[in-house]
């Protein structure tokens, strides 16, 4: 349509959101749907964040903020990345809080990328970076990480990645959509490997920080080398660890130029986020964190049923990974099998549409990511549910005819 612009053309809406609409269409018409599509906990927002909204609501705490974010919630930010990640950032300049995790990436790409400016995004990648990259007038540029290096980008593959273009490096660890997370000395090689290219910054998106299991220390970039804390974003949120994925707010630190920059993004689009949201996170920051290790308990027992169920079905194989809500089997034996109904399961696209339509299970497609043939599930559901889930998986799998030999 000649009325929307031509900018429009080079993205689409996130498939993760499309399959949202879908599952609600779907459950509407009345069908039995197990929705493990979502990227959300299935847990509350904690009372006592909840208490300080209704606190804040009351104290009159509904006019405009400033564009960063009320100063109280930068300094509980910058407690926050002092406490857990042993940063210091200066509240007044080099912390900026937006409109969810999402939304600060979207600021900082539109402060930064020049048309041809590569952004290097590791594959598979959460959904949003590339067509946000492509949405400021930027080129990402992709790198295929493999199951054999567990789903994460080796320093060789970043070195050969890098170009005099390179503006920014997305490091998202745990992962979505594969829960695979760097350690410290993987950090540390690919650090070394930035600072040989003083021209690239690095956008550490460390929105699982809290969701690791089995021990996994997790460490963010500029922590493990602080010589790249001059050109490094250290990107986080309120939405996952305290299940405030409603509420919307992201934050963020960095050095001072990039923040203003942000800010002036920030000040002609949406002003800041809610008021309200604002005191509920500052709340949610320095509140309690004791909930975090049982809902991780939690969250692992699914990963383990999920694992192991999983690993059951006829063609998928799937990695255990070390944190996130997220696996992501490879479902390479289901290639080329017939479905009950005669289609062929061409790719995995096909066989996530059969999953659906079969068993009503809905999860997505590995293209979405960058990476087939794999699907993604999300264990942030019951664990009944889940259970249910991987018996539909399974029993989808059997139904399928076997290869030609
Ligand atoms: C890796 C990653 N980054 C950022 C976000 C954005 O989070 P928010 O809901 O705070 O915008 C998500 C949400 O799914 C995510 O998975």
């Amino acid at each position: 349509m000649p009325f929307i612009a031509r900018r429009l053309g080079r993205i689409k809406p996130s498939p993760t959101n499309v399959l949202t609409g879908k599952v609600a269409e779907l459950k509407a018409q009345g069908r039995d749907i197990i929705a493990l599509g979502a990227g959300e906990p299935d847990f509350d927002t904690p009372q006592h964040i909840k208490d300080a909204a209704v606190r804040a609501l009351q104290a009159g705490e509904t006019k405009y903020t400033p564009i960063a974010g009320t100063l109280k919630l930068r300094q509980a930010i910058a407690r926050k990345f002092e406490r857990e990640n042993g940063l210091e950032y200066d509240p007044a300049t080099e912390i900026t809080v937006g409109c969810g995790g999402k939304h600060v990436i979207f600021n900082a790409l539109m402060a930064t990328l020049d048309p041809g400016d590569e952004v290097v995004i590791p594959a598979p990648y959460w959904v949003s970076y590339p067509d946000m990259v492509l949405l400021a007038e930027g080129t990402p540029v992709f790198v295929e990480c493999s199951e054999q290096t567990g789903f994460l980008m080796t320093p060789e593959q970043l070195e050969a990645a890098l170009t005099p273009k390179t503006k920014w490096v997305i490091l998202n660890s745990p992962s979505n959509p594969t829960g695979a997370a760097y350690s410290r000395q993987q950090l540390k090689a690919l650090a070394d490997v930035l600072l040989r290219h003083p021209h690239v910054w690095v956008m550490p998106d460390d929105m699982y920080e809290h969701v690791v299991y089995d021990g996994f220390e997790f460490t963010t970039i500029a922590q493990v080398e602080p010589r790249l804390r001059e050109r490094t974003l250290t990107l986080n949120g309120v939405s996952k660890v305290y299940s405030m994925t409603g509420w919307r707010l992201g934050y963020c630190g960095g050095p001072k130029e990039l923040i203003a920059a942000m800010n002036i993004v920030q000040s002609q689009s949406i002003t800041h986020t809610s008021s309200i949201t604002q005191a509920a996170a500052a709340a949610a920051l320095d509140g309690p964190q004791d909930f975090v290790e049982p809902h991780n308990r939690l969250f692992r027992e699914r990963r383990d049923l999920v694992v192991g169920m999983l690993n059951e079905a006829d063609g998928i194989t799937c990695r255990k990974p070390e944190g996130a809500f997220y696996v992501y089997p490879s479902c390479a034996g289901v290639i080329g099998r017939k479905t009950p109904d005669g289609m062929v399961i061409a790719d995995d696209t096909a066989f996530v549409t059969y999953l659906l339509e079969a068993e009503g299970v809905a999860c997505v497609q590995g293209a979405a990511f960058g990476l087939s043939p794999y699907f993604r599930i999300s264990y942030a559901t019951s664990t009944e549910a889940l259970e249910e889930a991987c018996r539909r998986i399974r029993r989808a799998c059997a139904a399928l005819g076997q290869p030609r030999t």
